[in-house]
């Protein structure tokens, strides 16, 4: 018998037999676990030869199952796996609404664009408006104010904790000043207490990039809970992977509005792909200087872009998701490890302190090469590349130094020495759950091998 149709049929016996398309569903998946078993064995590890990588997907058989899944649907922009995740990673991290994008670096900027809409009134970011925030750093979480014309004062951090020194806050404020957006640097929560009372008394916004910092916490409570806007990054790197992805997330039903439509070309519409006339009133809507009736389609009330991901990247997340408490122990039991076999080595290398109250989710292993120790932080990262040991630097270290910032617009609070710090003395290596004990060991040795040979 021919099944087409998505309802069961019945057999002559009363029974109910699958549709063909479901059995064949089934098959793949049976294929993709064989596959998957074929195309990527566990690797031994050999000392010396085979790489210890900083970060990197780890992935299994269900993994794949659902990305090709969501093939076989070929719905292809964001659909039913979408929404799912987004209801689950809104749970997990402990918000009201989480809606997905393409990247944390669009998450970042979909919501501090967000915050420019005039629907906010009095609240609104201005072009011109002030944005705190330190230059120890990833780019894309200063990008968004430049890009929305908004100005950026840098703020110095902490040696250790690498995240924002919050004694700077006040001199950084002034009359222009409406946000304060920061990163919990390398899954390190920075000064929650400090920067939330702060925001409250100048009435500024807060935004919490939580790309590197899923599933820390701060005194019990989520990091992306604190802000009025927060946002994640899916890339491979990070605590879970879509490949690329990343999430807007609110407590604020007026600004998941905002998010959703500047994700969506700036559209006032809120109808999901293939959907429409959910507000009913499809051609009632009056706004601007349209007229009346104008298809609500096809009305824009900022100026938005298309930031949204495909739902293959998305039914990847989902089938990620399940593994992450899994993932953030293992990484935090990493970070314990390293540290503990490290410890010795102080006189060297400065070792990461978590922020007073914080449960790190930790991104990286941050080290700092004690400059009075003899050692050079790039002779150290060269023998452990050689040693096949990857290592990451912080980022862009200082991005007031980078090429890109060199004619960019801001205020700093003094020479941000710790910034230079960071930049001349600071990398890092890897804590992610695809490494395995001997690794972590074999780590430790080649530190205390660099120590000896000094
Ligand atoms: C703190 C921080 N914010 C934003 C991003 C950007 O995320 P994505 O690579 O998904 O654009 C990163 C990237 O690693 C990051 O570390």
């Amino acid at each position: 018998m021919e099944l087409t149709n998505i309802q069961a049929a019945e057999t002559s016996n009363g029974s109910y037999e699958k549709p063909r398309k479901e059995v064949l569903r089934e098959q793949i998946r049976e294929l993709v676990t064989q596959y998957h078993a074929e195309a990527f064995p566990a690797r031994t590890f050999t000392p010396g030869q085979s790489d210890v990588p900083v970060s990197g997907k780890v992935f299994d058989a269900e993994d794949i199952q659902y990305a090709v899944d969501a093939s076989l649907d070929f719905w292809l922009t964001t659909g039913r796996f979408a929404e799912e995740f987004e209801r689950l990673f809104a749970r997990v991290m402990g918000v009201r609404d989480a809606r997905l994008v393409n990247s944390g670096s669009s998450a970042n900027l979909v919501a501090l664009s967000a915050l420019t809409s005039d629907s906010l009134g009095d609240e609104a970011l201005q072009p011109g408006d002030e944005v705190i925030t330190v230059a120890a750093g990833f780019p894309t979480t200063v990008n968004p104010s430049i890009q929305n014309s908004l100005v950026p004062v840098f703020v110095d951090v902490q040696l250790d904790t690498y995240d924002i020194d919050v004694t700077q806050l006040e001199a950084a404020l002034s009359d222009r000043t409406g946000a304060v957006m920061i990163a919990h640097t390398l899954g390190n929560p920075f000064d929650l207490d400090t920067v939330t009372a702060f925001c409250r008394k100048h009435n500024l916004w807060l935004i919490e990039d939580c790309c590197d910092a899923v599933g820390a916490t701060y005194k019990g409570q989520s990091v992306g809970t604190f802000g009025d806007v927060s946002t994640a990054s899916f890339y491979p790197a990070h605590h879970i992977t879509m490949g690329e992805g990343g999430a807007v997330m609110t407590q604020k039903p007026a600004l998941t509005k905002l998010i959703e439509s500047f994700r969506d070309w700036g559209r006032d519409c809120w109808c999901a792909p293939g959907k429409d006339n959910t507000c009913g009133k499809r051609f009632e809507w009056q706004l601007g200087e349209l007229p009346c009736g104008y298809d609500h389609k096809y009305i824009y009330s900022h100026i938005g872009y298309n930031l949204k991901l495909s739902d293959m990247q998305a039914a990847v997340g989902v089938s990620q998701l399940k593994k992450l408490p899994g993932f953030i122990e293992a990484r935090r039991a990493n970070f314990k490890r390293l540290y503990e076999g490290l410890s010795d080595l102080q006189e060297f290398f400065s070792l990461p302190q978590s922020t007073p109250g914080a449960d790190p989710s930790w991104f990286g292993f941050p080290i700092a090469v004690k400059p009075e120790s003899g050692l050079k932080r790039e002779d150290v990262e060269k023998t452990l590349n050689q040693r096949k040991i990857n290592t990451r630097l912080l980022f862009g270290g200082n991005l007031l130094r980078q090429p890109a910032y060199l004619k960019t617009k801001y205020r700093k609070i003094g020479d941000l020495p710790n910034t230079d710090y960071v930049m001349n003395n600071v990398f890092w290596i890897g804590v992610y759950p695809g490494l395995s004990d001997s690794m972590l060991n074999y780590i430790i040795e080649v530190f205390h091998e660099i120590a000896r040979r000094r």
